[in-house]
């Protein structure tokens, strides 16, 4: 059985989901609904008996204390957090409660059952932190890629955040031993990402035949990854991942924002050949750039192909495609996060949050 934090997220969903389709394990979700939570994410599991969705927050030590006795996870896989860059810079604060506190109360909540378990247990847990590679800072054009051993150096109060928490979690492993591991990823693409973030906001905005409105020069790089390979990667790691490490995971797929709006913009041309808006790509405008904006990030994944054997299995044509084909797919999911309609329909079911 794992607890998994932050589960109705974008890739806490595409895990969630992912491993139990395969039946890894019985699994609790732990998610507290911000507006990147989203419980029709899981929608598909609404029947297994196999999961349980429990509305709370990280940071509530008595909440995960009575999880944690009640459901004897055997992990904890840690999704939860603020993830928006750009928000980050316009409101820090909740980057800090959550990413931060909320991280530290949970260590303290895990850290607690855990010294109470058997020493075969204690032995078998394992604690996951997800984090980015944006604890690494920028690259200049010529470095080489980010590896585990990269000193860190995060730009903004979200990757700032981040970086106190893979410290929290090295701490907790280093001082108690608690069986912990951190990986750092670069950034994800796929089903159910909130479409604030790059890829989905083009597709939806280019469908509508609305601006695309690309950051600066529009040559900031980024390390694309399809997120169902991050969340393979994330099982190898929970499974044959050496306590303590930390390990990076990216997709070798260094592209700058423009060439992946560019790439966006073909697909759609050659899905809608009719499309008033065709070509698509006439649609880009530039914006004022982001407050701090990293250049370049990439990931040196050679750790853990050499130790665990993965390698992402999408190229980024395939899995921009699919993730193209999903939003189309899904225009229910897409109207419900982008309307009240979800605000109200959890404040129906779970009152404020
Ligand atoms: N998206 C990326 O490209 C990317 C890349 C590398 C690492 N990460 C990391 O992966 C994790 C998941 O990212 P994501 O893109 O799915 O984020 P997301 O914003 O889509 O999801 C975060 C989830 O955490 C929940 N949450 C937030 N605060 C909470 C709290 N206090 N208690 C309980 N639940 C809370 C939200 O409701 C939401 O469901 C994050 O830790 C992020 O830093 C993301």
């Amino acid at each position: 059985m794992w607890l998994v934090t932050g589960g109705a997220g974008f890739i806490g969903a595409n895990f969630v989901l992912a491993a139990r389709a395969r039946n890894a394990a019985r699994i609790v979700t732990l998610d507290r609904l911000t507006y990147a939570g989203n419980l029709k994410n899981l929608e598909a599991l609404a029947d297994d008996p196999q999961h349980l969705f429990v509305l709370g927050d990280i940071a509530d030590r008595d909440l995960v204390g009575r999880l944690l006795r009640e459901h004897q996870p055997r992990a904890v896989v840690h999704f939860a957090a603020e993830s928006h860059v750009d928000r980050s810079i316009h409101g820090p604060h909740p980057f800090m409660e959550t990413n931060v506190m909320g991280t530290f109360h949970l260590l303290e909540a895990v850290r607690q059952h855990w010294q109470g378990l058997s020493a075969s247990e204690r032995v078998e847990f394992r604690f996951l932190h997800i984090s980015t590679d944006e604890v690494y800072g920028s690259l200049g054009p010529k470095d080489p890629p980010f590896c585990e051993t990269t000193p860190y150096a995060p730009n903004s109060p979200y990757a700032a955040s981040k970086a106190a928490s893979d410290h929290l979690v090295r701490a907790y492993h280093h001082t108690y031993g608690l069986p912990a591991l951190v990986t750092n990823c670069s950034n994800n693409y796929g089903p159910f990402q909130f479409p604030e973030k790059l890829i989905p906001l083009m597709i939806l905005k280019a469908l509508k035949g609305e601006s695309l409105p690309v950051y600066g020069d529009g040559l900031n790089v980024r390390d694309w990854l399809y997120v169902a390979d991050h969340c393979e990667a994330l099982g190898q790691v929970l499974a044959q991942g050496r306590v303590g490490q930390t390990y990076n995971i990216g997709g070798s797929n260094e592209k700058t924002n423009l060439e992946v709006v560019h790439t966006l913009c073909a697909i759609l041309d050659e899905l809608f050949p009719d499309s008033p808006h065709r070509p698509h790509a006439r649609l880009i405008t530039y914006v004022k750039d982001r407050l701090g904006h990293d250049r370049r990030y990439a990931m040196n994944i050679e750790k853990i192909s050499r130790e665990l054997g993965w390698r992402p299995r999408e190229s980024f044509e395939s899995g921009l495609a699919k993730t193209v084909r999903w939003y189309l797919e899904n225009p229910a999911w897409v109207e419900s996060v982008q309307s009240g309609e979800y605000r109200e329909w959890l404040e129906l079911h779970y009152g404020s949050n």
